[in-house]
């Protein structure tokens, strides 16, 4: 396959502030050392802090970027992504470019700290509430990015919806059909962020998802062995997985081109998106769900305000 992109074409980033969630292993992993070799001042947002600060110290040794920092994010903890937007915002930075890239797929079914699906929770509900608490420094920021990492996954949901209702419901639980909906909710708040965007007349705030590829990342923990091992024989690498991410993050045509609120595939183009992902009807259920969920659960909430 062609690439449109490649991680040399990424332009130079010095004074540009880029948050990587996950960035301590995986596609993220890769994004992170990428934006490095550009000057970037990155942020690794990842839970587990020996993981991430070896690979903070592997970065900062191999690309000579002193600018490589770590603040811990939980995602299975709504108190958890308070906790690290505030100790992001305490920097006074600003923040050019969130990467919203960590994520489980098909895991055992599980409950977050706040009572809801792990899936739905870590791929969609702390990456909304994260997005909404950066926000105004990205609305600052202008020309500023947010790329949803999501997955051709979303349509695992085709036969099934987008279905929030029972998501909790363990004797409900399909471990590939949760993924799917937390991915095509990925896909469904880009575009509702996108649009609310336009609709409050921030033009210089780009956001737009993906899917980076079939990648030979740690991803498949929790799938079986000999499926694992299978697929991974047709897998890219993660360099290669995050070529479609780091093209809508950093490349000059998403502004020249006005691209956002879209969804790019390998290697950065245009991919389509499944019935259920593009529905306005889901669009708006799915934003509404968030806020309530982020009224209920945290306290002082203050609403989305877009
Ligand atoms: N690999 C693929 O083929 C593929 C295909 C389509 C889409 N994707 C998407 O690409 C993204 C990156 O996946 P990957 O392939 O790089 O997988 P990976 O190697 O498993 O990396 C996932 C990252 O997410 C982090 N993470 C998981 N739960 C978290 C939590 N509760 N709080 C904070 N961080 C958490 C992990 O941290 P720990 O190391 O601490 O667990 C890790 O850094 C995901 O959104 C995935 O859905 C991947």
């Amino acid at each position: 396959m062609g690439k449109h992109f490649t991680l040399d074409q990424i332009p130079d980033m010095t004074g540009k502030v880029c948050i990587v969630t996950g960035g301590n292993t995986g596609i993220g992993k890769a994004c992170a050392f990428a934006f490095a070799k550009k000057n970037a001042h990155i942020i690794i947002a990842s839970r587990t802090p020996s993981k991430a600060l070896a690979v903070v110290e592997e970065i900062k040794t191999e690309t000579k970027n002193e600018l490589v920092e770590f603040i811990q994010l939980d995602l299975l903890s709504l108190a958890s992504v308070t906790k690290f937007a505030s100790e992001f915002k305490a920097k006074k930075l600003p923040l050019h470019v969130l990467l919203n890239n960590a994520g489980v797929m098909a895991c055992p079914f599980a409950l977050s700290e706040d009572g809801y699906e792990s899936q739905f929770a870590t791929n969609h509900l702390a990456h909304f509430y994260l997005t909404m608490q950066l926000l105004p420094v990205l609305e600052e920021s202008q020309p500023s990015r947010v790329v949803n990492v999501s997955s051709w996954g979303h349509n695992t949901i085709y036969f099934h919806g987008l279905d929030l209702e029972t998501m909790n419901d363990e004797a409900k639980y399909t471990d590939f059909i949760s993924y799917g909906r937390s991915k095509a909710a990925n896909i469904l708040f880009t575009r509702e962020l996108s649009q609310r965007l336009e609709q409050k007349g921030v033009k210089g705030v780009y956001v737009n998802s993906c899917h980076p590829g079939t990648v030979n990342s740690d991803l498949m923990r929790h799938s079986n062995s000999i499926i694992s091992s299978i697929v991974k024989a047709f897998m890219i690498s993660t360099e290669d997985g995050a070529i479609t991410q780091m093209y809508l993050a950093t490349s000059p045509e998403i502004e020249a081109q006005d691209i956002r609120g879209q969804y790019y595939v390998p290697f950065a183009v245009p991919g389509s998106v499944g019935r259920h992902s593009m529905s306005q009807e889901n669009q708006t259920k799915l934003w509404d769900f968030s806020e309530k969920i982020l009224h209920e659960k945290v306290p002082g909430y203050e609403g989305a305000g877009i």
